[in-house]
């Protein structure tokens, strides 16, 4: 989604600038853009494509703004990229302004003239309308009647050295780093050995005379600290593979530092929650509803706690249903993603006890939950959830057997083998060069199935998922049981089936599904720990994973399902990081 940075800076400004936006780049845009104010006034870069094209003589000047698109209102072109300029304003904007449509009406009738298609240029007209020389109090008027989400950064050419910033709905940081001071939309955009401070919603941002203040809509400061972000920064892609291949080259490291923070991590405030809740809810989006689904599995199963589990944004569709007395799992990595965070608004408006799951610990989720379980994943850039997925995995198990402890005053038999995870994932690494293989075999594929049963059936679900965004492949998911009441109908000679069999309980009904689509032509690969599955003379690929307790084997499994999906996107010629139409923090419903 988009992003927005502000920058002030004595050296460099623009430079820095265009570095904060590359940093920003994971998030996803399609346009990006620069404005820099200096003695002689506004300079405006601003173009389609990538922050590449934004280069040439730096723009004067030691304040600036920055943006990267991703097209909401209006095509991805030069016009429609931010800095919007009205007057003695220019203005980047994340987030949606969602009376856009009366406001732009009404500013039409009194005269304006708009240049874009974008919501996001009212909020430039706004300012400039209620501009009488008081640069804050313009663009706090103007916030005043947005409705929707927003971060906005605001510069106006009577105030060089000035940069206004305000939030409601939309995340906003403000760091210092290398000499400059910046606002802009989350940590990474930073850079290395940088401090930060997230502004809470309704909250403004000045830079003002060298220094950042937080204040209120009344002016009024608001104290606040500063904290060193930890391994904050964002890893610049080295010529050695893509974020995608090296974060999941990173799961075991990962996993260790979840495993970690969970061992110190204090369930007593919600263990009230965990103990009596009436009903269970589990919201979450993507690959995150993935995860969530095998929490639902894992508690039901282990803990005997009945989960309802919900796409964020269907529990918001539907009539209100956690209320008092409830426990709400809301899982997401990025905790920016709208329609999750609405969930979570929803449910604790209602009385509900929410329980966050997430990797960013300044999140707008951990601000807005009752008690929030960090993923300690460390920063993922590409726009495809691997390393984070494992993590979400391991935090949600560690949550069911708490449940379990609370319910049944024990823990689940799978407890202690937690801890032998990270080792195993790097096991897992052994089944890449299969994976590989698949990959060629598949990669001219129309389309593929993935299968499942039981718990497996969230990691095919997963891998399809992964296949679908970044191979640009038509890839379904589904339990194996499902098969034959529909999907079996496009398995033809060379189909590509991709089937996940990991509970011995299990193995026979998946070895008749596999006879079924063998029958009818498919080229079948399998992953499983168990030599009798992988022997089955339907299995052209077998793909052997690590041993582990089966419940915990979903941690284990996508592994070479996320190495297969990366492996696919690369031979048909596609760019792991940056899937077109996608963006890493969906901060927009
Ligand atoms: C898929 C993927 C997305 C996210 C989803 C939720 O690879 O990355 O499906 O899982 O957008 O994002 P978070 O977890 O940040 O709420």
């Amino acid at each position: 989604m988009c992003g927005i940075v502000a920058c002030f800076s004595r050296e460099d400004c623009y430079g820095k600038l265009l570095a904060a936006l590359r940093r920003l780049e994971y998030r996803g845009y399609d346009s990006a853009g620069i404005a820099l104010l200096s003695a002689a006034g506004l300079s405006v870069r601003k173009r389609a494509g990538g922050v590449g094209n934004l280069a040439g003589p730096p723009l004067p000047g030691e304040t600036g703004i920055g943006h990267t698109r991703w097209a909401t209102h209006g095509a991805p072109t030069d016009v429609n990229a931010h800095p919007h300029v009205c007057g003695k304003f220019a203005v980047v904007h994340n987030g949606i302004v969602e009376n856009f449509a009366q406001l732009k009406a009404e500013l039409i009738a009194k005269g304006e003239t708009f240049r874009s298609e974008t919501d996001s240029e009212v909020i430039a007209h706004l300012v400039a309308r209620a501009y009488e020389g008081d640069f804050f109090a313009a663009v706090a008027a103007a916030c005043g009647q947005l409705r929707g989400s927003y971060a906005v950064a605001v510069l106006c050419t009577d105030r060089p050295g000035e940069i206004v910033c305000a939030r409601s709905g939309s995340p906003l940081v403000a760091g210092c780093a290398g000499g400059a001071l910046y606002v802009c939309s989350d940590v990474p955009a930073l850079g290395e050995d940088a401090c930060f401070c997230a502004a809470q919603d309704g909250e403004f941002i000045r830079i003002e005379g060298g220094v950042i203040r937080f204040c209120g809509r009344d002016g009024r400061e608001i104290p606040k600290t500063f904290t060193r972000a930890s391994g904050g920064g964002c890893a610049e892609a080295s010529a050695a593979g893509s974020f995608m291949e090296r974060e999941i080259g990173e799961i075991p490291a990962a996993l260790s530092r979840t495993l970690e923070g969970l061992r110190d991590f204090d369930f007593a405030p919600c263990a009230r929650a965990m103990r009596g809740a009436k009903n269970i809810f589990a919201v979450a989006c993507g690959s995150a509803l993935h995860a969530a689904l095998a929490f639902k599995d894992a508690a039901e199963e282990e803990a005997g706690a009945p989960v309802l589990c919900f796409s964020a944004s269907e529990f918001r569709s539907r009539a209100p249903l956690a209320g008092r007395g409830d426990l709400v799992v809301a899982v997401s990595q990025s905790g920016e993603t709208a329609d999750t965070l609405g969930a979570v608004r929803l449910a604790r408006s209602r009385g509900a006890y929410v329980l966050a799951v997430t990797n960013v610990a300044h999140s707008s989720l951990a601000g807005e939950a009752d008690l929030a379980v960090f993923m300690r994943a460390g920063p993922e850039v590409a726009v495809a959830a691997t390393k984070s997925y494992n993590c979400q995995l391991l935090c949600l198990y560690y949550i069911a057997a708490q449940l379990c402890y609370y319910r049944k005053d024990r823990f689940p038999s799978y407890f202690g083998e937690l801890f032998r995870l990270p080792e195993a994932a790097r096991a897992a690494f052994s089944a890449f060069s299969a994976a590989e293989e698949i990959a060629r075999a598949f990669r001219d594929a129309p389309a593929m199935y993935f299968i499942g049963r039981g718990k497996e059936a969230r990691t095919a679900a997963e891998g399809a998922l992964k296949v679908k965004e970044i191979a640009y492949l038509f890839a379904e998911g589904l339990p194996a049981g499902e098969l034959k009441h529909g999907p079996l109908a496009l398995v033809e000679e060379g189909f590509p089936v991709v089937a996940l069999s990991t509970s011995r309980a299990l193995l026979a009904k998946m070895a008749g599904a596999l006879a079924e689509v063998k029958a009818r032509g498919a080229r079948v690969a399998l992953l499983s720990q168990y030599e009798e599955a992988l022997a089955d003379p339907a299995v052209d690929f077998p793909v052997r994973l690590p041993a582990l307790c089966e419940r915990l084997m979903p941690v284990l499994s996508v592994i070479p399902l996320q190495h297969l999906a990366c492996r696919l996107c690369l031979l048909r010629g596609f760019d792991p990081d940056r899937p077109r139409n996608l963006a890493k923090s969906v901060t927009v419903e």
